[in-house]
């Protein structure tokens, strides 16, 4: 694809503003020319950072795809508009980065896929946290010859939030509306799903869970509780949650664990630190790792290759059948909370 790609923004909200842009702005191989956001305020001031003219900022995404001279989208809004979103702008011939998750079920998710492969455009979807910098540490290790394969991991994602969390901000209150596609196993857990299946090193194969409300007067879950078995026999656990209290007491809110029969492995804070305990010392050691505000969230590393990818007609990192298989294991956990048994995701 002849560079610097035009990207058009679908969405210019939260995440676009405090991670994507300082990224995009950055890269030699994209340049922002087109911005969508019925939000006015939000369109304004990422029209202020990226210098977008006013000509090219529009209330309706459609009118963008229409009028507007770009090669591809990032689509960042709320997940219940993911599928149409990316259906349309694939129907007009753009390649995609769509933000996780890729739609709310797995009957839209199809749709995106045979969409995006109708009309032969690029699409990903954002994994950040596997780009972060103890995440790609961790990566390394365990593809090099000095681990041996997991056998057991754990995984949590805990965020002890309030009632009044859920109505504090636009972006709180779709995130706790069922119509909006929310809810903390799609929303949150979804990373440590990715994060936990990739550091396993084995596809998951069956789920059991229970997907709850047990917090908070909302129509979304505030809790998923997962018991995964891989490819490879090896077992694992996810817990998630926006009411469970993590942290404090010893006891730490986000991790991303481990266990071989040689060493261990430690991913805190979804990539910030990476720890190591060495069964022949009995002892935790702490990997240094360059974290920096720039790198931490993953944002940057995945944005840079996946913009590195299209530039080279390569495909990006994150396929649409890595975002449908990150789907189906939610999927599956909600159908085993239903089911109350264990979901082989071949019965999906
Ligand atoms: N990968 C990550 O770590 C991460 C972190 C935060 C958010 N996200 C994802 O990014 C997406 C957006 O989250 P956010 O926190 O920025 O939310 P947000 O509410 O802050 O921003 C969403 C934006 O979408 C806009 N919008 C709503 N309807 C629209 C439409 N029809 N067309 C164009 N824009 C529309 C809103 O006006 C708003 O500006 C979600 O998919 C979320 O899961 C990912």
């Amino acid at each position: 694809m002849q560079t610097p790609i035009r990207l058009g923004l679908i969405g210019c909200g939260g995440i676009v503003q405090l991670q994507h842009l300082p990224t995009l702005c950055e890269l030699d191989t994209v340049r922002i020319v087109a911005l969508a956001d019925p939000d006015d305020d939000n369109l304004a001031k990422v029209g202020a950072t990226t210098g977008v003219p006013p000509a090219q900022c529009y209330a309706d995404y459609r009118d963008m795809l229409e009028q507007a001279a770009i090669d591809a989208v990032l689509i960042a809004t709320p997940h219940h508009l993911h599928a149409e979103q990316v259906t349309t702008a694939a129907e007009a011939g753009c390649t995609v980065i769509s933000e996780k998750p890729m739609a709310t079920s797995l009957e839209e998710a199809s749709a995106v896929l045979d969409a995006v492969a109708r009309h032969d455009v690029v699409y990903t979807v954002v994994h950040n946290a596997v780009f972060t910098p103890g995440t790609l540490h961790a990566i390394a290790l365990l593809q090099g010859d000095e681990l041996p394969e997991p056998q057991v991991g754990r995984a949590k994602s805990i965020f002890p939030m309030t009632e009044a969390h859920h109505r504090a901000s636009p972006a709180r209150v779709w995130r706790a509306s069922k119509a909006a596609g929310g809810g903390c196993i799609g929303d949150t857990g979804y990373h440590e799903i990715y994060s936990l299946e990739t550091l396993m090193c084995s596809p998951v194969r069956y789920v059991e869970a229970r997907v709850q409300t047990r917090f908070f007067d909302i129509d979304v879950d505030d809790v998923a509780l997962l018991l995964l078995e891989h490819e490879n026999g090896a077992i694992s656990t996810i817990s998630t949650s926006w009411g469970m209290v993590g942290g404090g007491a010893g006891e730490l809110g986000g991790l991303c664990e481990v266990h071989t029969r040689g060493d261990c492995l430690r991913v805190v804070g979804r990539g910030r630190a990476l720890h190591r305990f060495s069964r022949e010392t009995g002892a935790w050691s702490e990997i240094p790792l360059d974290v920096t505000d720039r790198n931490v969230t993953g944002h940057a590393d995945y944005l840079t290759a996946t913009f590195a990818a299209l530039a080279a007609g390569e495909p990006p990192p994150i396929t649409g059948a890595r975002a449908y298989h990150n789907l189906s294991i939610i999927e599956a956990a909600r159908r085993a909370t239903q089911a109350r048994r264990a979901i082989d995701l071949t019965e999906l």
